[in-house]
């Protein structure tokens, strides 16, 4: 079938949450994707940093296969080895003690919420239970999650919705300072924030909020499902700011794919948790957890935090250049593989459409002044070369 026939299936059959899509991928491998027409593009979004180890890994695919060809589902009653040896490898590359494994970065999300509030069922106040969030963040689509997104148009339409959260501005310690008072038992923020349009917040601005939980006696939630394993140029974002929190969740780039979810936590926030607390059919599966075991072996073996921090600098100094070329480029921001080009005009999603069309991925964010780059972390200097070249010619036609 062609692009065009898988597309007009699409529109048939599914809900329609995800807009007219063009194009079918059928084939990948590294950075490359293949449509169902045959054409090759760089895929500098990987799945929206998911495709870290990039597509088709042969050591993933590997694990995957052997690991789908001796067991795949037993249930959480029982140990699964695949399980217990990732939350040991999550734990020793971490702040955290313990892990809770789930399908998806809401699940994670839900897991840290659940977690936060049986912590301070069992530490604080029995008015303490609300969670302070930040505004323009993104923690998922689950009511809960959705409802902990700093987003009225994600939120709105799906009320009514669970009570218990409050949004403050990002990268703002008075507004945080103002908003955790006795009823809050958590702030659970981005370390950088990705849905919202790649922001770095200041310097200041993690150790602050750390030092602000500590003092009022609150969690710090780190959500690190779209920064986390290695994108930033660090294996977790925090590790750029010098602090570390009590609960941090990932999920996306942690099995290449594979969906898979984590809340990992210290020792006395994850026992806040007791047998019936929480659980899930599918997390922690034997499936996801071998990928993810391969996948953190990928990362330490190929080197790819680090290739993430030099490929991130490279892409920065090169449309700092382009910048002087084309007015349409303003500059970019973000760390690491974890990019936003910003634009002068309001034209994200027409280079998107120039960018697939000379064929490289890239997504227009919902600030139509940015565009977002997330290359799997093996990219190479000169596939980065390649994206860019794509990128200017692609940004001087929609300029014209
Ligand atoms: C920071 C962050 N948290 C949570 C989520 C939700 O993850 P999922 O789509 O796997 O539920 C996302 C997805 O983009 C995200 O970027």
């Amino acid at each position: 079938m062609s692009n065009k026939e898988y597309c007009e299936k699409l529109r048939r059959y599914l809900a329609p949450t995800y807009g007219a899509p063009q194009v079918a991928f059928v084939r990948g491998r590294g950075a490359w994707l293949w449509d169902a027409d045959g054409r090759k593009y760089l895929d500098f979004l990987a799945g929206i940093a998911v495709c870290s180890t990039g597509h088709c890994h042969p050591r993933v695919v590997t694990a995957i296969q052997q690991q789908a060809s001796t067991l795949i589902h037993t249930s959480n009653l029982y140990c699964i080895p695949p399980q217990v040896e990732l939350a040991k490898r999550l734990v020793e590359l971490s702040f955290a003690d313990r892990c809770f494994f789930a399908n998806s970065g809401a699940e994670a999300n839900e897991a840290a919420i659940k977690m936060a509030r049986r912590w301070a069922g069992r530490h604080k106040a029995s008015s303490a239970r609300t969670i302070v969030t930040a505004e323009y963040s993104f923690h998922g689509r689950t009511l809960a999650t959705v409802t902990a997104t700093g987003q009225a148009k994600y939120r709105e339409p799906f009320a009514p919705l669970p009570g218990g959260f409050r949004y403050v501005p990002y990268d703002d310690i008075d507004a945080l300072r103002e908003a955790v008072d006795e009823e809050v038992c958590a702030v659970m923020i981005e370390p950088l924030q990705g849905e919202g349009g790649v922001v770095v917040p200041h310097d200041s601005y993690l150790p602050a909020v750390r030092e602000l939980c500590d003092e009022r006696g609150v969690l710090l939630i780190l959500d690190e499902v779209q920064t986390g394993m290695g994108r930033t140029g660090e294996w977790f974002a925090y590790q750029h700011s010098g602090i570390e929190p009590d609960i941090m969740t990932l999920a996306k780039a942690l099995a290449s794919g594979i969906p898979i979810g984590a809340c990992l936590a210290r020792e006395e926030v994850a026992t806040a948790f007791q047998p019936g607390d929480h659980a899930s059919t599918f997390g922690g599966n034997f499936v996801s957890c071998a990928a993810a075991l391969t996948t953190i072996d990928v990362i330490e073996s190929e080197d790819l935090v680090s290739n993430a921090a030099r490929m991130g600098a490279l892409i920065e100094a090169r449309i700092s250049g382009m910048a002087a070329e084309e007015p349409l480029i303003v500059g970019c921001r973000g760390r690491g593989l974890l990019k936003a080009v910003v634009l002068s005009q309001p034209k994200a999603r027409e280079l998107e459409a120039a960018c697939m069309e000379r064929g490289l991925l890239v997504n227009a964010m919902h600030d139509p002044t940015l565009v977002r780059l997330a290359p799997p972390l093996i990219v190479s200097e000169d596939e980065v070369e390649q994206a860019l070249t794509i990128l200017l010619d692609a940004a001087r036609a929609v300029a014209q």
